[in-house]
């Protein structure tokens, strides 16, 4: 049995939603990356969407040491297209000790495409990557590609460990 953890940043909610989800599906632990930051209100989104654009680091937290995984589920929203600071900051205190790792974007109806192409860019491993808008985040399609990425990941995961014996 795989050990896994689904880690998110979350500004309103979605993410956590979703990481919820995944948590449950792929048995997993949880943990959020809080950033210092709250980036509240309009001056929050404008600065938000700015630090974003420049790929901006900011100060964080969270609990759990992702080395102990063997694979770790990054669940973010999209900012102006792009990876939030939080969770660029996270990736890069944490990309040398991920052991696999696989992400899930949403966002508010923009192109995701673009989006999921530029966190490819912050994680060009990934081993299963998914982008939705958060207005889809109930619907049973979105609920079917969701079982459908914990599928893709357990696959991997099992065909990585049988080559590795
Ligand atoms: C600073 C900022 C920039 C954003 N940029 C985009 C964007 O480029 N495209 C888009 O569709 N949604 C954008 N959004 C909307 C969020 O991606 C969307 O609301 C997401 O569901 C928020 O997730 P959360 O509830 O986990 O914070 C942006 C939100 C913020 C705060």
């Amino acid at each position: 049995m795989s050990k896994v953890l689904t880690v998110y940043f979350t500004r309103t909610e979605n993410s956590r939603k979703i990481a919820e989800e995944i948590s449950i599906k792929l048995k997993s632990d949880i943990d959020e990356i809080i950033d210092k930051k709250k980036w509240k209100g309009v001056i929050g989104f404008i600065s938000g969407g700015f630090n974003s654009v420049f790929e901006k680091a900011t100060k964080v937290t969270y609990k759990k040491n992702p080395a102990d995984y063997d694979v770790v589920i990054i669940v973010s929203p999209v900012w102006a297209t792009k990876m939030p600071p939080a969770v660029r900051t996270y990736v890069e205190e944490n990309i040398d000790k991920f052991n696999n790792y696989a992400f899930i974007v949403n966002n508010a109806g923009g192109n995701i495409k673009k989006a999921v192409s530029n966190f490819k860019k912050v994680l060009p491993k990934s081993i299963a990557e998914y982008g939705t808008s958060k207005n889809d985040i109930d619907s049973d399609s979105c609920q079917k590609c969701f079982e459908d990425f914990a599928d893709a990941v357990r696959r991997i995961l099992e065909k990585r460990k049988t080559n590795a014996k």
